[in-house]
């Protein structure tokens, strides 16, 4: 079955980011004119998604104003000569199906993903982490293309230096990438010490499932901290052989904290082409 759902985790409350996020919602921060939550779900409709079920928090109302369908921001847009963008945003709502489920605790990754199940239905799904913005479409587009050969879960992941590896879920795979980046998982760690942590290969924020996930994440117990990890369902699968991972090169931006988000700002900024010619002028003015 096709991939055509794609879910983004947006419940969390952003403390990171306080005061900013008394009022603006961090999903909402925006990568100079755009919200991060409209470049992650721009992703997943790249790679062929037409579902987004976004998991959000009765508490962010920002959340589901930014995702009503506007004909009147969509020709602003687009009347400010951003033409590419207004055809972007006009695709929610239309031809893009959107729905908003709600987390009322913050009880992990796995128990938000589980708050979309009936949203999502009996079928495959992407989980796109908002916190992590990619380049472009391309590696959730050959993850899902893998789990229509496999029919079984992929894993996003990238090498790092090992002293990041703490902050992210970290795994073990069984040899060395495919060319095309393609490895089986054995083991999985949620953010393992460094001198602990089974290679410098981490989990990047995406994520295919098979809907058998929902029974899986329904059965686990919480981690120690009360949460529902949703790395204690991929290690049961990695377990078993029937975890997947593509080992990727693509640009990948952690927005997760205040420097981050900047990073992630001034790079994507200096990309596009109506901005970043503009930034780099200024920048190299600054520090020539
Ligand atoms: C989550 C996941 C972790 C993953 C990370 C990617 O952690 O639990 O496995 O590596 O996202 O950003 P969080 O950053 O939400 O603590």
């Amino acid at each position: 079955m096709p991939l055509h759902t794609a879910v983004i985790p947006a419940a969390g409350m952003g403390t990171r980011f306080l005061p900013a996020t008394k009022a603006v919602p961090k999903e909402l921060m925006p990568i100079f004119d755009t919200p991060a939550l409209q470049l992650v779900m721009d992703e997943a409709i790249g790679a062929g998604c037409d579902h987004i079920v976004v998991v959000s928090s009765k508490a962010k109302t920002g959340i589901e104003a930014y995702l009503a369908p506007s004909a009147d921001a969509v020709k602003r847009v687009r009347d400010s000569g951003r033409t590419e963008l207004a055809d972007r945003l006009a695709r929610i709502g239309s031809d893009v199906r959107v729905s908003v489920v709600y987390q009322d605790a913050p009880r992990g990754l796995g128990h938000a993903i589980g708050c979309a199940r009936s949203a999502v239905g009996n079928e495959p799904f992407a989980v796109l982490l908002p916190d992590e913005l990619m380049g472009d479409s391309s590696l959730l587009k050959q993850m899902s293309d893998m789990f229509l050969q496999n029919d079984k879960s992929v894993v996003g992941l990238k090498q790092v230096p090992m002293t990041e590896v703490s902050a992210y879920g970290c795994v073990k795979t069984t040899s060395a990438p495919t060319a095309s980046g393609e490895v089986t998982v054995t083991d999985v760690v949620e953010k393992p010490a460094m001198h602990e942590a089974p290679s410098d290969l981490i989990l990047i924020g995406r994520y295919v499932l098979h809907a058998g996930m929902f029974d899986m994440l329904d059965a686990l117990k919480p981690a120690p901290s009360g949460e529902i990890q949703l790395t204690d369902a991929l290690l049961i699968e990695a377990q078993a052989g029937d975890l997947f991972g593509v080992v990727s090169n693509i640009a990948r931006f952690d927005t997760g904290t205040p420097m981050g988000w900047l990073q992630a700002v001034i790079e994507l900024t200096l990309q596009r082409k109506d901005a970043g010619a503009e930034l780099e002028a200024w920048l190299k003015g600054k520090y020539s």
